[in-house]
C-alpha cells in the first residue's frame, strides 16, 4: 500500500480512544467514524476534526476511500459487521471477541482466506506492559522452561450496557486466553470447564447460564503445557482484574492481588525470604514510532472516566500498540498478530470451555479450522 492507510472507526465508545492514536501515527488516518446516534456522532466527529460522519455501517461499506474498518460495536455486532466489511473489500481490525459462535468463527476464517484481505482481533492483553515484560524475560531465556501458565479476567457487569446481561462469562474470555497461548506461541488443543455457583434469577434468564463462575484448563497443541484460567461476570464479590501468571524453572511472575500494587517475580534456589520480590513493570513504549509513543500512558487517555478504562486498568498501555501492529501488517503485507486463525483458536476457547461446563467438564476439543 502506498501511502497512509485510511480507516473507519465503528462504535464510538471505547472506539473514540483509538481516533487520536491514528491521527498520530505516520502512516494511518481515519477518514470516517460511524455510530448509530447522529447527535453523539456529530460531537465526535467535531471533536477529532473528522468529516465524514455515517450513522449507517453500509454506507461506510460503500465508501471506496475506506481501506479497513476498525469495529468497537457491541459483542453481537462484531460477526456480521466483520463478515460484511470482508464481503466489501475492506481489512479489518475488531475488538474482542471475534464472535460468540463457533460458525461464525469459521465463516471469518474462511472468508479471510478467500479475499486474501487482513483480520485482527485487537485483544488488548497481548500488547500490555505487563505481557512485553513476561516476552521480553521468557525471549531472553530468564524464566527457563516454561511449567504452567495462569490468568483470570474477574469483572461484576453490573452498571455496564444491558446486553452484557446476556453474555456467558467464557464467551468473553480472551483477555484470559490469549496471554497463556500468545507468551508460547501456541495454540489451544482441547478444553476442560467447571461450572461454580449460581447467578440471580433474571441473569441466569437472560444469558441462558447459570454458572457465577467458569474456570477451565486449556492443552496447549504440540506442548507438554497446561494453561488454567476462570472468568465470571455478576455475582461474585470481587476488584475487577485481568491476571496472568507465568511459572517457569528460573522465575516466575505472579500478578497482584490488589491493583495498581506492584507484582512479584519468583527466583528459583534464592534463600526463602528472597524468592518473591515486587517488581516494577517497564513501559514499552519504545516500541513504537515516535510519534505515538505517549499513548501508552493514562494521561493520554482520551476519556479516562469511562468504566473500561477504569476496570481495565488502562489496558496496559496496549492501545498505540495495537494500532501500530495493525497499521504495519497492512503497510507490509503481512498477517498481523493474532491473525484470523489465532483470533478464532483464541475466541473458541471460551465458545468449547462453556460447552464442557454444561457438560460437566467433558473434554471439548478445538474445531480443526482453528488449529492453523
Ligand atoms: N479491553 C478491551 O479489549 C475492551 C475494552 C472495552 C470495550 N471493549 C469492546 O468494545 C466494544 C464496545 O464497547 P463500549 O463499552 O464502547 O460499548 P458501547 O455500547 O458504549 O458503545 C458501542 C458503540 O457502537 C455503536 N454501534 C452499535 N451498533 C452499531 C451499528 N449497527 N452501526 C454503527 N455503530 C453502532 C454505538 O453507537 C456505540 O457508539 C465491545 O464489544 C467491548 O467488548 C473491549
Amino acid at each position: 500500500m502506498n501511502g497512509k492507510v485510511n480507516g473507519a472507526m465503528i462504535g464510538l465508545g471505547f472506539g473514540a480512544e483509538f481516533l487520536p492514536i491514528y491521527a498520530a501515527h505516520p502512516q494511518a488516518n481515519i477518514g470516517a467514524i460511524c455510530r448509530r446516534n447522529a447527535a453523539e456522532l456529530e460531537k465526535t466527529g467535531n471533536q477529532f476534526r473528522i468529516e465524514k460522519r455515517y450513522t449507517d455501517y453500509d454506507a461506510v461499506l460503500a465508501d471506496p476511500e475506506i481501506d479497513f474498518v476498525h469495529i468497537n460495536s457491541p459483542i453481537p455486532d462484531h460477526a456480521w459487521m466483520t463478515l460484511k466489511a470482508l464481503d466489501a473489500g475492506k481489512h479489518v481490525m475488531c475488538t474482542v471477541p471475534m464472535a460468540t459462535t463457533i460458525e461464525d468463527c469459521q465463516k471469518i476464517v474462511e472468508k479471510v482466506k478467500a479475499t486474501g484481505l487482513k483480520y485482527m482481533m485487537a485483544e488488548t492483553v497481548v500488547y500490555s506492559r505487563e505481557y512485553l515484560f513476561i516476552k521480553e524475560m521468557f525471549t531472553k531465556g530468564e524464566l527457563g522452561k516454561i511449567q504452567h501458565l495462569a490468568a483470570s479476567h474477574p469483572q461484576d457487569m453490573d452498571g455496564w450496557p444491558s446486553y452484557w446481561e446476556q453474555m456467558i462469562p467464557m464467551h468473553y474470555a480472551t483477555h484470559a486466553v490469549s496471554p497463556c497461548l500468545g507468551l508460547v506461541d501456541g495454540l489451544a488443543e482441547y478444553v476442560s470447564c467447571f461450572g461454580s455457583g449460581t447467578v440471580r434469577d433474571d441473569i441466569a434468564e437472560k444469558s441462558g447460564n447459570k454458572f457465577a463462575v467458569e474456570s477451565c484448563h486449556i492443552k496447549v497443541k504440540d506442548s507438554d503445557l497446561t494453561a488454567h484460567i476462570w472468568r465470571f461476570l455478576y455475582d461474585v464479590a470481587r476488584q475487577y482484574r485481568e491476571s496472568f501468571d507465568v511459572y517457569g524453572t528460573k522465575k516466575s511472575f505472579e500478578w497482584t492481588l490488589v491493583e495498581n500494587e506492584p507484582h512479584v517475580l519468583h527466583t528459583a534456589k534464592k534463600p526463602e525470604p528472597e524468592i518473591a520480590e515486587k517488581v516494577e513493570v517497564p513501559d514499552y513504549a519504545h516500541l513504537l514510532p515516535a510519534e505515538i509513543q505517549k499513548f501508552t500512558q493514562p494521561a493520554e487517555i482520551h476519556d479516562s472516566e469511562h468504566l473500561s478504562f477504569i476496570q481495565g486498568g488502562g489496558h496496559g498501555g496496549s492501545h498505540p500498540h495495537l494500532v501500530h501492529e495493525f497499521v504495519s501488517a497492512l503497510k507490509e503485507d503481512r498477517d498481523p498478530m493474532p491473525n484470523a486463525v489465532t483470533s478464532a483458536n483464541w475466541t473458541c476457547v471460551g465458545i468449547c470451555a462453556h460447552q464442557s461446563a454444561l457438560r460437566g467438564g467433558e473434554i471439548v476439543r478445538l474445531p480443526e479450522f482453528t488449529l492453523g
